[in-house]
């Protein structure tokens, strides 16, 4: 991930954990649906903010990485932007939802993410809060 490929206001910070465990992913995949991640950080970041992608280890206990989106296993891309309502969030999965302007958006950034994740027996959670910012935890085997 490049500091070109979200522009100039935005501060990005990755971050990977010391030694990763391996994943088994298509890693074109992988590439697709983190710059999916970080096009839509950078497009709700309109007028700047900062974009965190890391990396961690961890075994998933579903119930605790319900209530703790912080300290949850998997890369997770986490951005400072215009967030989301409960509302918008039932819907972002949709293939050819968007909220973006014609031309904008095809809708289908989140869905590959989501077949992305669910073909390599994962799972990908969703933290928002209006006005606050997004995060997106992908859990990856
Ligand atoms: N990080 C985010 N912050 C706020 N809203 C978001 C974020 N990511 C996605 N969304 C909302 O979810 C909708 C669907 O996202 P998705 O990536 O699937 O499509 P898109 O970004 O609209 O189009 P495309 O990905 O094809 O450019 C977006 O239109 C936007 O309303
Ligand atoms: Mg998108």
């Amino acid at each position: 991930m490049r500091q070109r490929d979200v522009g100039e206001t935005i501060e990005l910070e990755t971050a990977a954990t010391r030694d990763s465990w391996i994943i088994e992913v298509d890693p074109n995949e992988l590439e697709s649906a983190l710059l999916n991640l970080a096009v839509n950080a950078r497009d709700a970041m309109p007028t700047g903010g900062r974009l965190t992608i890391q990396t961690s280890n961890g075994h998933l206990d579903e119930a605790y990485a319900a209530r703790n989106a912080e300290v949850t296993p998997g890369p997770y891309a986490k951005d400072t932007g215009v967030g989301m309502d409960e509302a918008l969030m039932a819907r972002v999965f949709e293939p050819f939802f968007t909220t973006k302007a014609e031309g904008k958006g095809t809708g289908l950034g989140l869905s590959q993410v989501y077949g992305f994740v669910k073909q390599s027996g994962g799972h990908v959670k969703l933290h928002s809060e209006l006005g606050k910012g997004t995060t997106v935890n992908l859990y990856l085997p």
